[in-house]
């Protein structure tokens, strides 16, 4: 979703804010544009597309030497991604430019208004309102900074602004209200950016920005002030991982490189999390053992991939716990007025921690009194701020738009908060609790010696270049893990891609069926729950009879399946409730080879947008 650069400080800021959009790509954007402020004029160049079409008009039509500067990546919302509505939008006169990322929801009645006062609006944006409604408050004795405040009061909605002012070289002003937007704190020059990736380069000292705050950039100073004008207290907290994390590493996508990176992100997920005393501790864990132990019911709530992590967090939580546990897309949560009371538990499970529709849910939650954990992959985000609790998944920095590290992270940590629940409660003894977090442990290996074997998936991939379809189906956490199979493949391939039920299939989907169809079955470990595999052998047979393409996903040794497989894919054996944590990398690989095959763009898809900071 749209990203925000802002710069001041010794450097050509046009150069810095190139750089700053660049890391922030992954986001997911249509348009991109910079501006800059220079000896009483700014400047402004934007364009419809990716960050090569910004850099042959910048080519053209170089930008002056400046040391003040904004830059944005747009996600389209209000008006189509063309060259008009590409941000930064300017006042009339040029004296001011604007970026922003979420919704201005009363934009239409401001619109009205301004243009009852005589400005004329470029383009179909929210954002414009913006610009012309700085420039109709800005006061030059009281500045930018304060006329921001004033504008803020009168917006509703979502959004991250940034701005700067021909009159005031040397200053940047942002604001925040349910948008991310950090602070970069560096010598003698000052960054700000939706996320820590744009200026990683520059400095890893970061100032978090609350929720309806004002910040003042000068190059040796930050001032951060509520939208009333009260100065708020400054938050900074050291960034822990570096530019080099967020680069390519060698490989030829970041996807592929965050796939590679599995083993060592569960492994960081897993690390200290068992005491001197050999029980399970989690150290973010804000809520009281007793707190915890008068739960009665859980409610998990989730976007894309995560609310596929959400689905197996369900299966391991009641299984261990025995504690009723829904799961629910967090855009749909808030809508159905859900029964929620101070014994509910909400796990709220997101990557980036700013997904919009996530956050809308968590609040929601509180406002009716539940206690809400989150589990999540970045630091200081919204959702864990707004938490009683956070659990992190320890990923590192995840660029490409597809969800991969985060969603086997995310697993663990679900496993791990189901564990915690189930120590604390006791519904399981010391000695189960730490064979399941010995068999956690034992993962990163076993994905690591999976990811050596996948050149036949990569193989099947490119033979499947020109399918029209492909069909998933799974039992039990096998169903979240099929739909993550078919949900990579249309983010990533834009294929028509379904995962089911393996036992609803014959209740409508099997219709799809015909000669060749790939479909692919994910088997469960014949071991212990043999039931559950037996099942998912008589499924795969309704597919064959049906003429269709069987691709299988099973553990190694399950001779059973040999027969059925016109493709057989196998993982190492483990445990039922954790094999979604082996049987989603084959399809990762599958998904990101075959869009390779295609000549699509892995990292960033079109229409998709990592963080949708927009509900
Ligand atoms: C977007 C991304 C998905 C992601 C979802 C939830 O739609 O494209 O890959 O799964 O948001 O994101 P979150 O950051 O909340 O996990």
């Amino acid at each position: 979703m749209c990203g925000i650069v802002g710069y001041v400080g010794p450097l050509r800021a046009d150069e810095v804010v190139l750089e700053g959009l660049r890391r922030l790509e992954y986001r997911g954007y249509d348009s991109a544009g910079i501006a800059v402020v220079s000896d009483g004029t700014l400047a402004c160049v934007k364009k419809a597309g990716k960050l090569i079409n910004l850099e042959s008009a910048l080519a053209q039509e170089s930008l002056p030497s400046a040391h003040t500067g904004i830059g944005h990546t747009r996600w389209a919302t209000h008006g189509a991604p063309n060259d008009r509505n590409a941000h930064p939008h300017l006042t009339q006169e040029n004296s001011i430019a604007v970026v922003h990322n979420g919704i201005i929801e009363n934009f239409a009645r401001l619109r009205h208004e301004l243009e009852e006062a005589g400005y004329e609006f470029a383009s179909e944006t929210d954002t414009e309102v913006v610009a012309h409604l700085l420039d109709s408050i800005y006061d030059p004795a009281l500045g930018l900074a304060e006329a921001m405040r004033q504008a803020c009061r009168r917006l509703d909605g979502a959004f991250t602004l940034v701005a700067i002012h021909a009159n005031e070289p040397g200053v940047v002003v942002g604001a925040r209200r349910n948008s991310p937007l950090v602070v970069g704190r560096g010598e003698g020059e000052n960054f700000l950016g939706s996320d820590v990736a744009a200026f990683i380069g520059y400095t890893r000292n970061a100032i978090e920005m609350g929720q309806d705050q004002v910040v003042e950039l000068h190059p040796d100073s930050i001032e951060v002030t509520n939208f009333d004008g009260s100065i708020a207290p400054i938050n900074e907290y050291y960034v822990s991982w570096d530019a080099e994390a967020a680069e390519k590493g060698g490989f030829e996508h970041f996807m592929l490189k965050e796939i590679a990176e599995q083993p060592q992100a569960v492994s960081d997920t897993l690390l200290g999390r068992i005491n001197d005393e050999g029980s399970l501790v989690l150290d973010e864990m804000r809520l009281s053992d007793d707190e915890l132990r008068s739960i009665d019911k859980i409610v998990l709530i989730a976007c894309g991939t995560a609310y596929h992590a959400g689905m197996i967090a369900k299966y391991a939580i009641e299984h261990w716990t025995r504690i009723p546990c829904e799961i629910e897309l967090a855009s749909e949560f808030r809508y159905r007025d859900p029964i929620l009371t101070r014994d509910t538990l909400v796990i709220a499970i997101s990557q980036s921690g700013e997904t919009m529709d996530t956050l809308m849910a968590l609040r929601h939650a509180r406002e009716q009194g539940a206690r809400v954990l989150a589990v999540c992959n970045v630091n200081g985000s919204t959702i864990p701020r707004e938490s009683d609790a956070v659990v992190y998944t320890h990923a590192g920095p995840e660029i490409a738009v597809a969800s991969t590290k985060a969603f086997l992270t995310q697993v663990v940590a679900v496993h791990l908060v189901a564990l915690y629940l189930a120590q604390v409660r006791g519904t399981k003894w010391g000695d189960e609790i730490r064979h399941h977090i010995d068999q956690l442990a034992s993962m990163p290996s076993k994905i690591e010696s999976l990811l050596e074997t996948m050149e036949p998936v990569r193989e099947l991939a490119k033979s499947l270049v020109d399918a029209q379809a492909v069909l998933f189906i799974g039992r039990h956490v096998g169903y979240p893990v099929a739909l993550e199979g078919a949900l990579k493949l249309k983010e990533l391939a834009y294929m028509h891609a379904e995962g089911f039920a393996a036992g609803e299939l014959k209740h409508g989907p099997i219709a799809l069926l015909e000669q060749g169809l790939p479909v692919v079955a994910i088997v469960p470990s014949p071991q212990g729950r043999s039931v559950l595999h037996d099942k998912v052998i008589s499924n795969i047979q309704e597919v064959r009879a049906r003429g269709a393409r069987m691709i299988i996903i099973a553990e190694e040794g399950d001779s059973e399946v040999v027969p059925f497989a016109d493709v057989l894919i196998t993982i190492p054996a483990v445990p039922t409730l954790m094999q979604p944590i082996l049987a989603a990398v084959p399809l990762q690989v599958f998904a990101c080879a075959l869009a390779t095959a295609k000549g699509f763009d892995v990292d960033q898809p079109r229409n998709l947008a990592k963080s949708v900071t927009v509900e």
